[in-house]
């Protein structure tokens, strides 16, 4: 059932923008779309509303949030870029990749998103939508998924309302993101990139720009986790999730890949190929609409075929191995 307050459906046009930009700069809470999933909104420079998202949410705990901001030069100012931070927003961004700097005197981004650490997240999205939005409201603009704490992160303004429908003022409506998994975290704040979470940008792209291998989230001074909340399950739809299925058994949902039939398929309770042409993009952005349909079969169980673990195989292998992990 929806929450106390009625949330608003804000077209994709300068007037349903500058209605979205108002509510965030007074404080509230606005979703909006981006390349990857759509985005709980909130002025990142206002701990009272930062705060807002965790309620909605139901985060548990304080996870440091990810800061948007319209273009490289505004990004730049809210934190320090070593050679390697540099080049990475100068290749990616816009886009799907997310990037963790040390903290500086003129960083806006309040205590709260950054929960208390000396670095902070920064996000230029791709979307130009989110690009308006981000330029009407002039401030950072802190976003998780806009999805309940633990659920699918969503893809489309229906799962966004299903999650947090009267939880928050509005969603400004773009119709489905077209990347479909998160943005790759990558923290430039020990000397070497480290790698904290697949995502949008592919790992062979990163490591063409950089010139190195990446070093992995696990490796770094277990005194200083960069990684808070990247370990806990997640993305967990009701049902269970099985991998690496070769069969089907009875009574199961089936999430395939590339044309795949394994035994069992035909009698399955629903099937999803995200790409019978073994496409791994066309497959990420199908990712999470595919799993809460699945979902909603009824099915005890989702069996999930193998995917290759390459370019966009990995972020979608990743999010997968979270929704099979133990709640
Ligand atoms: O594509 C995306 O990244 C989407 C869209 C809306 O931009 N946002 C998103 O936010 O996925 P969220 O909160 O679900 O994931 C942000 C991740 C978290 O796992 C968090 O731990 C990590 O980024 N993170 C944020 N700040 C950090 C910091 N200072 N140090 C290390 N990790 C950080
Ligand atoms: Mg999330």
């Amino acid at each position: 059932a929806p929450g106390p307050e009625a949330t608003r459906r804000l077209r994709a046009d300068p007037a349903g923008i500058a209605e979205a930009a108002g509510l965030l700069a007074a404080g509230r809470l606005v979703a909006f779309p981006t390349e990857t999933v759509y985005g709980l909104g909130a002025d990142a420079t206002d701990a009272a509303a930062v705060a807002r998202i965790f309620a909605a949410k139901e985060r548990p705990s304080f996870n440091p949030l990810i800061a948007h901001l319209p273009d490289r030069a505004s990004a730049r100012r809210q934190g320090a870029f070593d050679a390697a931070a540099e080049r990475l927003a100068e290749a990616f961004w816009p886009g799907p990749l997310t990037l963790v700097v040390p903290a500086t005197a003129e960083t806006r981004v309040c205590d709260l998103a950054r929960a208390g650490l000396p670095s902070l997240a920064l996000r230029v999205p791709a979307s130009p939508l989110a690009q308006d939005l981000l330029r009407r409201v002039g401030r950072p603009v802190a976003g998780p998924s806009a999805n309940r704490s633990g659920r699918v992160s969503p893809t489309l303004p229906e799962h966004v309302l299903a999650d947090l429908d009267g939880r928050i003022a509005a969603i400004l409506d773009g119709g489905p993101t077209s990347v479909g998994v998160e943005s790759t975290v990558v923290a430039c704040i020990q000397g070497v990139p480290r790698l904290l979470r697949p995502g949008g940008v592919t790992r062979e792209d990163l490591c063409r720009v950089l010139g190195t291998l990446l070093a992995e989230a696990g490796a770094e001074d277990a005194a200083q986790p960069v990684g808070p909340g990247l370990l806990a399950s997640h993305y967990a739809p009701r049902a269970r999730v099985r991998l690496e299925a070769r069969r089907i058994e009875p009574g199961e949902a089936a999430l395939l890949f590339g044309g795949d039939r394994p035994e069992g398929a035909a009698t399955a309770a629903a099937v999803i190929d995200l790409s019978p042409g073994a496409d791994l993009a066309e497959a990420a952005a199908g990712l999470f609409a595919a799993l809460r349909r699945l979902d909603a079969s009824g099915a005890a169980v989702i069996a999930v075929g193998p995917i290759p673990d390459v370019g966009l195989g990995e972020a979608i292998n990743d999010r997968l191995r979270r929704a099979a992990a133990p709640r």
